[in-house]
């Protein structure tokens, strides 16, 4: 697979209705989770504008300016070690001229997660800290998917925010499952279909097509936890393996026992995923920290 995707480019044409199904055998989405706010208005008119032939930066830097909180937010994140300029960034014209329109789209969505999460207790942060890792080890293997490093990113991010949306919208309904201690990912969707009719992967699809992200976000989130296989399509693939890898090195949302083993994990991949492509468990680790570190 040669051809590079950058799914944020065909974004969905209209958001779903609330509540509608969007698995099969799924009644209806709990009512809380429709009630939580919408992404951050100055991110979505940021995924808009970019989409447009004629985007300017000067244009980009207005519509996030009306913001200066969101503003703030992008110029701190722009500078840390996720984005990696080598020399601190005082202006957002200059930095988002610099980052170029996909990295601006992953700023974007990384300013909005942040203040979508807000303030939150431990378990968000653990959360917050999973997809995070996630997102670091999706851009790392995204050339092997032959996906933009960019799009792997902000789908790593953005994969798990089921998690985020059932714990900030059932707080004390769900907070048992992150609590909890699993054998296997399995127990853990069942144990969220039992308490909230749904489990972190529908809820975070549903979510992410009312936010209008393309189709094939709604997909990765949706599946994420499905056994990987060849024919999956590489956005899937890359969430699947980088969700399974930022587990096995430490970052993951609920406690397994037994826990997952890195080299294992690592050494269960399909052929086309080499295993050299992945640094030993314990340096992914010192460089996903250092990178959390950054991120606030
Ligand atoms: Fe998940
Ligand atoms: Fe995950």
């Amino acid at each position: 697979m040669t051809e590079r995707h950058s799914a944020l480019e065909e974004r969905s044409p209209a958001p779903p209705p609330r509540n509608r199904e969007i698995s099969r055998g799924i009644p209806e989405i709990p009512v809380k989770l429709g009630n939580l706010p919408p992404l951050n208005a100055i991110a979505n008119q940021v995924l808009t504008a970019v989409g447009r032939p004629s985007i300017n930066y000067r244009t980009l830097a207005s519509i996030m300016e009306c913001d200066p909180a969101f503003a703030a937010d992008a110029l701190l994140i722009a500078n840390s070690a996720l984005f990696g300029f080598t020399s601190r960034i005082q202006e957002l014209r200059h930095a988002l001229a610099v980052l170029g329109l996909d990295r601006i789209k992953a700023l974007a969505v990384t300013v909005a997660l942040r203040s979508f999460m807000g303030k939150g207790g431990p378990q968000l942060r653990q959360c917050w800290r999973h997809s995070a890792a996630c997102a670091m080890v999706a851009r790392m293997v995204s050339p092997i998917f032959g996906i933009t490093s960019d799009t792997a990113y902000t789908l790593g991010l953005l994969h798990d925010i089921g998690r985020l949306g059932l714990l900030k919208s059932y707080p004390a309904e769900y907070s048992p499952v992150l609590g909890g201690l699993f054998e296997d990912v399995e127990q853990v969707l069942s144990a969220e279909r039992a308490l909230l009719r749904v489990d972190h992967g529908v809820a975070g699809a549903w979510l992410v097509s009312n936010w209008s992200f393309p189709s094939t976000f709604a997909q990765a989130c949706e599946h994420h936890h499905a056994p990987l296989a060849q024919d999956d399509p590489e956005l899937l693939q890359v969430v699947k393996v980088s969700c399974r890898i930022a587990e096995a090195a430490g970052f993951a949302a609920v406690r397994y026992s037994p826990e997952p083993a890195y080299d294992e994990v690592i050494r269960s991949l399909p052929p086309h995923i080499s295993a050299e492509a992945f640094p030993p468990a314990q340096d992914l680790s010192a460089t996903v920290e250092s990178q959390l570190k950054s991120f606030g």
